[in-house]
């Protein structure tokens, strides 16, 4: 079994809500042990696209194929075994309220029956990984106590306790709402576990900074379309004026209302 196919596929992928049109036919091959990085405002079907890799969405044309295989056919059922080699950071995190904050990180090794590790070492591995996000102290508190940078990290340190780690990790905005400080330390963690452990990273983001730092490749996503692909360089050199506008942050026109008395 060669390892030369991609690990994640969108051929000709559209997917529309009603008569929104979200995705327009988007191809993406995703390399293996790569960061793949997509950018685009808010509203464009950046979560849209990650959820097709996972079959919590299905395209209404097109096709998703994960490992060499076909997914977006697949039963509930046939995707479990798929999906498990795949850790969704969702960009809202649905943490355990009723557990404390290192169960919450625990939790994905104690369900998986694949985890051949025991208490003692899975809460080990579990405080390890909240000390990478910088909450080694906040493992006995409940996730209602947590500011929401801090839920967010939470949900970082579940996604990357996993012995063996996901062959995957989509990140969707992984440093929405936290300080700068914390945003460069998630996007040197996203960095590491690509470098040394060779996960294979989709990550959604608003984030220049992180696109630049932690993509190996970065997409920009633009009414359905990719308008841009390349480096982050390279990327920051396109001259397109929408890709432009976003990596400086600036409005685009129709965006910009007047305010008038
Ligand atoms: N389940 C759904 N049903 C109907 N419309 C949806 C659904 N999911 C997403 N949409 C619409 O699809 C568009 C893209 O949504 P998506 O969540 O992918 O945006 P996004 O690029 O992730 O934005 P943000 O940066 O704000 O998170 C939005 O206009 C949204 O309203
Ligand atoms: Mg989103």
């Amino acid at each position: 079994m060669g390892h030369d196919h991609p690990v994640i596929e969108l051929r000709g992928v559209t997917k529309r809500f009603g008569r929104q049109l979200v995705l327009d036919e988007i191809d993406l091959a995703v390399e293996r042990g790569k960061s793949t990085v997509i950018i685009g405002r808010s509203g464009t079907g950046k979560s849209v696209l990650l959820k097709h890799i996972v079959g919590l969405l299905k395209p209404n044309r097109g096709e998703v194929w994960f490992e060499g295989q076909r997914i977006d056919t697949l039963s509930e059922r046939a995707l479990v075994p798929i999906r498990r080699q795949i850790t969704f950071v969702f960009q809202l995190n649905a943490l355990f309220d009723s557990m404390t904050v290192l169960e919450n990180v625990a939790f994905p090794m104690m369900e998986n029956s694949d985890v051949r590790l025991d208490r003692e070492e899975i809460a080990s591995l579990a405080r390890r990984c909240l000390e990478l996000v910088g909450l080694a102290k906040f493992g006995g508190k409940r996730p209602a106590e947590l500011s929401g940078g801090e839920r967010k990290r939470v949900a970082l340190a579940r996604a990357i306790a996993l012995e063996p780690p996901p062959k995957v990790i989509l990140y969707d905005e992984p440093t929405a709402g936290l300080d700068p400080q914390r945003s460069d330390a998630i996007t040197k963690l996203i960095r590491e576990l690509q470098e040394k452990v060779h996960v294979t990273g989709v990550v959604v983001t608003h984030d220049m900074k992180l696109a630049a730092e932690a993509g190996d490749r970065v997409l920009m996503l633009y009414h359905g379309r990719f308008v841009a692909d390349g480096s982050p360089e390279e990327v920051r050199q396109i001259k397109e004026p929408h890709v432009r506008r976003f990596v400086e942050g600036t409005a685009e026109p129709e965006d910009v209302v007047t305010y008038t008395t």
